[in-house]
C-alpha cells in the first residue's frame, strides 16, 4: 500500500507518500480500505515534536479516519466485509492512532474490531472521518464535563479550529449565547455563519476588555462576565480567562496549544468561586452520538478542504500556519 509516512521529526517536508508494508489482520482486527482521513491540532505537534509525546518512527500521519472493511480476523463477530465504519482512535494497549500506533493517511489501516463504529446511512466517509477527535472531544467537554445550559454565555477561544467549531455548534444547539474568538477576520465571518452570536478578533481586540464592556465586569453578587470559557489555548490566556468568568462560572480545558506552563492568578478562583474543569478524550458512545447528530443534521461537520493523501505534508503545514477553518480531510 501507500501511506503518508515520516521517518524523522522537524518538518512537514519529511512527510512523504510512499510504499509501506500492508497491515496484517490479527484475529481480533479488521483491515479497512480508507476512504477518508482527517487532521487535528495534534498532528503538527507530533511532526514538529513540540510536546513530550513520544512517537515511534516511522509513523503514518493521521488520527481520524473512515473506511470500508476489507478483511476481518478469525475471532471477529459483528463486523463484516463491506461495512462502512468510523475509527475510534484510542486503542487499549496500542495508544493513540497517528501518535503511538500507525495513522490513517494510508490506503489500508488495521484496527481492532472493537474500535470501529458503523457510519449511519446518509453520512459520507469525509464527514464521518472529520468527527471523532474534534467533535468527540467537544461533546464531552461541553456536555459531560461542562454541562452547558440554555441561556448561558459561553466564550470559546480559538473557535475556528476543529474542536472550536464543534464547541460553537454544540453550545448554540444547547441554547447558549456564544462569543467566538479568532485572530483572523475571514474566520470570524465564518463563525458568524456557523451561528456565533458575537465574534471577537483577538488580533485587534483584548477579549477581557470586550467581555467587561459587553457583559459587565464580574462582581460577587452582581453577575457580569460569562458563565463558561472554553480554553484549550493555554499560554498567556489563563489569567484573562479567569478575569472574565462570572461568579460561580467555569473554565473548560482540554489542551494548551500555545503552551501548558500557563500563568495563573488564583485570587480570582477563590474570590469568584470559579471551577477549572479538565476534559480529556471522549467515549465510543460519544463518537456514535456525534455520527448520529451529523447524520440527522443536528450538527454540521465543518470541512475546510479535501485533498489527496499524497499532499498530507502540505495539509499539515496549513494546520501549522493556522490558515484553515474547521477540518482538513484527506482522501487516497
Ligand atoms: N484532551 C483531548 O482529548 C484533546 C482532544 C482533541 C484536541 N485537544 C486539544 O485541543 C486543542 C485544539 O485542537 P484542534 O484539533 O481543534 O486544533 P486546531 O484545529 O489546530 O485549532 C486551531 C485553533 O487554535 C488557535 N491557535 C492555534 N495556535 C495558537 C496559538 N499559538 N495561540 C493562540 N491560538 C492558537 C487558532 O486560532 P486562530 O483562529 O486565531 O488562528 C485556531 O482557531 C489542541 O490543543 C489539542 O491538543 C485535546
Amino acid at each position: 500500500m501507500h501511506a503518508a509516512v515520516f521517518r524523522q521529526h522537524g518538518s512537514t517536508d519529511n512527510i512523504r507518500w510512499e510504499a509501506f508494508p500492508d497491515p496484517e489482520c490479527g484475529e481480533s482486527d479488521v483491515v479497512l480500505r480508507m476512504h477518508a482521513a482527517a487532521l487535528n491540532g495534534f498532528e503538527p505537534m507530533i511532526v514538529f515534536k513540540t510536546t513530550a509525546l513520544k512517537t515511534p518512527l516511522p509513523m503514518i500521519v493521521g488520527g481520524d479516519g473512515a473506511g470500508e472493511v476489507v478483511a476481518t480476523g478469525s475471532a471477529v463477530t459483528g463486523v463484516s466485509v463491506g461495512d462502512r465504519v468510523s475509527i475510534y482512535p484510542m486503542v487499549p494497549g496500542e495508544g493513540m492512532t497517528g501518535e503511538t500506533r500507525l495513522g490513517t493517511c494510508a490506503e489500508l489501516h488495521r484496527v481492532p474490531a472493537a474500535n470501529v463504529i458503523p457510519i449511519p446511512d446518509g453520512l459520507d466517509y469525509q464527514a464521518a472521518a472529520s468527527l471523532p477527535i474534534a467533535y468527540g472531544t467537544a461533546l464531552r467537554m461541553m456536555h459531560t464535563r461542562g454541562r452547558v445550559k440554555a441561556g448561558e454565555k459561553v466564550l470559546v477561544l480559538g473557535a475556528a479550529g476543529g474542536v472550536g467549531t464543534a464547541c460553537v455548534q454544540l453550545a448554540k444547539a444547547a441554547g447558549a449565547e456564544v462569543i467566538a474568538c479568532s485572530s483572523s477576520a475571514w474566520k470570524l465571518e465564518r463563525l458568524r455563519e456557523l451561528g456565533a452570536d458575537h465574534v471577537v478578533d483577538t488580533s485587534t481586540t483584548d477579549f477581557r476588555q470586550w467581555v467587561w464592556d459587553n457583559c459587565g465586569k464580574p462582581r460577587m453578587g452582581q453577575g457580569g462576565g460569562v458563565d463558561m470559557v472554553v480554553n484549550y489555548i493555554g499560554g498567556d490566556t489563563w489569567v484573562d480567562s479567569l478575569k472574565v468568568i462570572s461568579p460561580g462560572g467555569r473554565m473548560l480545558v482540554c489542551g494548551a496549544t500555545a503552551g501548558y506552563e500557563t500563568a495563573n492568578d488564583c485570587r480570582y478562583i477563590w474570590t469568584y468561586e470559579i471551577s477549572i474543569v479538565g476534559s480529556n478524550g471522549w467515549t465510543r458512545e460519544d463518537q456514535a452520538e456525534m455520527l448520529r447528530m451529523a447524520a440527522d443534521g443536528r450538527i454540521r461537520p465543518v470541512i475546510h478542504d479535501v485533498r489527496p493523501m499524497r499532499e498530507t505534508g502540505a495539509a499539515v503545514q496549513v494546520l501549522a500556519d493556522r490558515d484553515f477553518f474547521g477540518k482538513l480531510v484527506l482522501v487516497p
